[in-house]
């Protein structure tokens, strides 16, 4: 029986924290504790949260009141989780992490500091082991963990199997993400109904720069071609759904590969989360759809167990013989944020990061 551990939210008003809150509160070991915020600061959760969720604000939960990001109210927190928005999340974490507390990021701030992770728990689980490095050389007793932008998730996560087996020698992502991805309230409805809203060179680039070190910290089964000489792009969009970013991806190769030994490998992969059996970690990472109308995005973002984990690929087609295409789903802000930071927890929790 492991000892429960304490959780703080902070930003756990927001789209990410209110999943956070739903699936913590169901958590067999981490039990949501302290809940910050900044505008509902004073106020009863149940009160200020737009639950913009599934089911109701948890009976537990509904009357505790929203406290400021304070470490010093926080004594008997065991572990932060930060969904906090991009700017205002960095000095708070660090501020964090330098008084001996884990904290574990969604937002952008850390996530390319060479000693902070940038972790997928079935994708490069090794790199926890920076933490180390991060302690000494900062001279924390705590510690930052990032996760990933929930659009480089949905495309790193089927890549990395590919990359890590094949000689994949370029990859080329279109998105159609949804509006949860950018936080409430998000793009005013009159630029995003009716239309399809590019999202610019700076989000392409921050997708690339994310798949880019994630891949580059995979272990692989091939050793050619190296990283450098990958090709890798992505052109993203945002429309007027409400959760799942729906990607698709051109792949190609240094040699014949067959489309049906990518489909064998994607539907045969497993990481530590699934050998370690953790509480969060989903039977498989990636379900296969072999129906040519799927994955929609309406009926398939809560796939896997818990809800939401497990990424969805489909319309796998041999393009020629050294090219292949899919298309993959991913619930943004279940396994691209609150679910990813929790299944993250425990992972660290297992390899003893998380011990008083
Ligand atoms: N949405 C996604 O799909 C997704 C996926 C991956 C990563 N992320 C990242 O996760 C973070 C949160 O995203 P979100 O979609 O949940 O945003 P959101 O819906 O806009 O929520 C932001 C939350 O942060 C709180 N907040 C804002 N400024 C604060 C401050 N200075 N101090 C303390 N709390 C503050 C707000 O609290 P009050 O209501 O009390 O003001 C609110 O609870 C972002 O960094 C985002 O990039 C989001």
């Amino acid at each position: 029986m492991r000892r429960t551990l304490k959780a703080a939210i902070l930003g756990a008003t927001g789209l990410v924290g209110i999943e956070y809150v739903r699936m913590l509160t169901e958590h067999p070991y981490i039990k949501p504790a302290y809940l910050a915020g900044k505008g509902s600061v004073g106020k009863p959760y149940g009160e200020v949260v737009r639950w913009q969720t599934v089911g109701q604000v948890p009976k537990e939960i509904r009357d505790m009141e929203v406290k400021p990001t304070d470490p010093k109210l926080m004594d008997d927190v065991d572990i932060i989780f930060s969904p906090l928005p991009q700017g205002a999340a960095g000095p708070v974490e660090e501020q964090f992490a330098k008084l001996g507390f884990p904290v574990i990021s969604n937002s952008p701030d850390h996530r390319f500091d060479p000693d902070v992770p940038l972790l997928i728990p079935e994708v490069n689980p090794h790199t926890a082991s920076l933490i180390d490095e991060q302690r000494k050389k900062r001279d924390w007793k705590g510690f930052i963990v990032t996760t990933p932008l929930c659009t480089a998730q949905g495309a790193a996560i089927p890549l990395s199997v590919i990359f890590s087996n094949f000689k994949m020698t370029g990859a080329y992502v279109t998105t159609i993400q949804s509006l949860s991805g950018a936080g409430y309230p998000g793009i005013p409805s009159l630029d995003v109904v009716d239309n399809i809203l590019p999202l610019g060179d700076g989000y392409d680039k921050k997708t690339i720069r994310e798949v880019t070190r994630i891949l580059s910290e995979v272990k692989r089964n091939v050793d050619e071609p190296k990283l450098q000489d990958v090709s890798l792009d992505a052109t993203t969009h945002r429309i007027a759904t409400v959760h799942g970013h729906y990607e698709v991806a051109y792949v190609t190769f240094k040699e014949d590969t067959d489309v049906n030994k990518i489909k064998e490998a994607m539907t045969n992969f497993r990481g530590e989360p699934q050998d370690l059996k953790l509480p969060t970690a989903p039977e498989k990472p990636i379900l296969i759809t072999e129906e040519d109308n799927r994955p929609q995005v309406y009926f398939d973002r809560w796939s896997g167990d818990p809800p939401g984990m497990s990424i969805v690929v489909g319309r796998l087609k041999q393009v020629n013989q050294k090219g292949i295409r899919f298309v993959s789903l991913i619930h943004n802000t279940i396994r691209g944020a609150a679910g990813g930071g929790i299944l993250t927890a425990e992972l660290l929790t297992e390899k003893g990061y998380l011990e008083k």
